[in-house]
């Protein structure tokens, strides 16, 4: 041999109980892996993902967003990218690199509860931005940052706080208020990111459920200093089960990020990582632009049937924006400042229907709200009707 393995704490491959294995998929292929692979596999795998995978997201990355620091990742310097354990997972390890105690962070007015607890378990604190149908406000957000101190009052519980280096979106299909920021907003806020040197986080499970036939582009795509970090996520794109997400970025914080997974989980699990790669093998980059065609015209189709069904019901009794990208539809209900009866155990009990309402989503909690918000992927068609 080239050399005598008796250094790497790992198992003998003599003990691996699997051998090969097959995934049936949906559109009648079949996914091999043969028993090279399974022994290539079975191992500890690098933290950033195994070759074939990271070759995998790149192309998906030039494909969807094309940054423009992209290029520099050729030369192994400026962009780059790591897997992680879903979106959920990537902000942990993200937000362990970018946050200290005590700072603030910006994000949506209504956020995704997880986000939330992630700014929360760093010991920082965050501010929501105020929204309009078109996502965060240019304007409210550079008055917050010209009158930090005085903002800050209200969130500081007696102390001093930094003005905010981070801010955290999520623009497309936002969750929970289905609103899709246009290019035009996203290049204004990404404007005043620039002037006041913010990191973006743009955590973005939602992009590829853009029901246009040209996507809105990211704020990835309009990165021009290396400002934005993306979480991408493969729970929408494939299923959430699999746990697997992506983020990507300025290379120095992909590369600290990374090494806060590595004490962690380490890598993903080699099943999900192959399963995925072999998917992609497979379906290959017209195979992928071909799903996401499918995920856009199922969700939109949902979304008519919903929207048709809310006209139908709740006539005179909700308002709404029709939402042009994900799962959600955020519903305002009349004649009420407080949504909260709408999520009532015994009376969603006794309809068999359970909705969210908008102060388990808001930033601020001391205030009333009397939106809910409605999630139209999982229930099947009979079932909303
Ligand atoms: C805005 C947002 N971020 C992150 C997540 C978590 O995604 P993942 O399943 O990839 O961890 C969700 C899930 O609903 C979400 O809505």
């Amino acid at each position: 041999p080239d050399s005598v393995e008796i250094a790497s704490g790992m198992p003998s491959p003599d003990t691996v109980p699997y051998v090969s294995a097959t995934f049936k998929c949906k559109d009648g292929s079949e996914l091999h892996i043969d028993e090279e692979t399974m022994k290539r596999i079975t191992p500890y795998q690098k933290t950033r993902g195994m070759p074939d995978m990271i070759k995998w997201m790149t192309i998906i990355h030039k494909e969807f967003h094309n940054p423009p620091k992209m290029g520099a990742a050729e030369d192994g310097s400026q962009w780059g990218v790591t897997l992680c354990p879903g979106a959920l997972g990537g902000m942990d390890y993200l937000f362990q690199e970018i946050m200290r105690k005590n700072d603030v962070v910006f994000l949506d007015e209504f956020a995704f509860g997880g986000t939330k607890k992630q700014v929360r378990k760093n010991r920082a604190v965050y501010v929501g931005l105020p929204m309009d149908g078109d996502g965060v406000i240019p304007d409210k957000l550079r008055d917050y940052l010209d009158r930090w101190e005085e903002v800050s009052l209200p969130f500081a519980n007696g102390k001093k706080l930094n003005k905010p280096r981070v801010i955290c979106m999520t623009p497309v299909g936002q969750n929970p208020t289905g609103v899709n920021t246009p290019l035009k907003r996203k290049q204004e806020i990404y404007k005043i990111a620039q002037e006041y040197n913010l990191l973006i986080v743009e955590d973005d499970p939602y992009y590829y459920l853009q029901y246009s036939e040209t996507p809105i582009p990211s704020y990835q795509a309009l990165d021009v200093d290396g400002r934005v970090v993306r979480i991408d996520s493969m729970s929408k794109f494939i299923t959430p089960g699999i746990r697997m997400g992506w983020i990507s970025g300025p290379e120095e914080i992909i590369s600290n990020t990374s090494k806060h997974m590595s004490l962690s989980c380490m890598s993903l699990s080699c099943f999900t990582e192959i399963a995925v790669v072999k998917l992609f093998d497979n379906l290959g980059i017209q195979g992928l632009r071909d799903r996401v065609k499918y995920l856009r015209d199922f969700y939109r189709e949902r979304r008519d049937t919903v929207e048709e069904l809310v006209r139908k019901h709740l006539a005179g009794m909700a308002t709404w924006t029709t939402p042009t990208a994900g799962m959600y539809l955020w519903l305002n209900i009349s004649g009420t400042n407080d949504s909260m009866f709408l999520a009532d155990k015994e009376l969603c009990k006794k309809y068999k229907v359970y909705v969210v309402p908008a102060l388990d989503f808001a930033c601020d909690t001391t205030k009333k709200y009397s939106q809910i918000r409605i999630c139209f992927a999982r229930a099947p068609q009979s079932d909303l009707e």
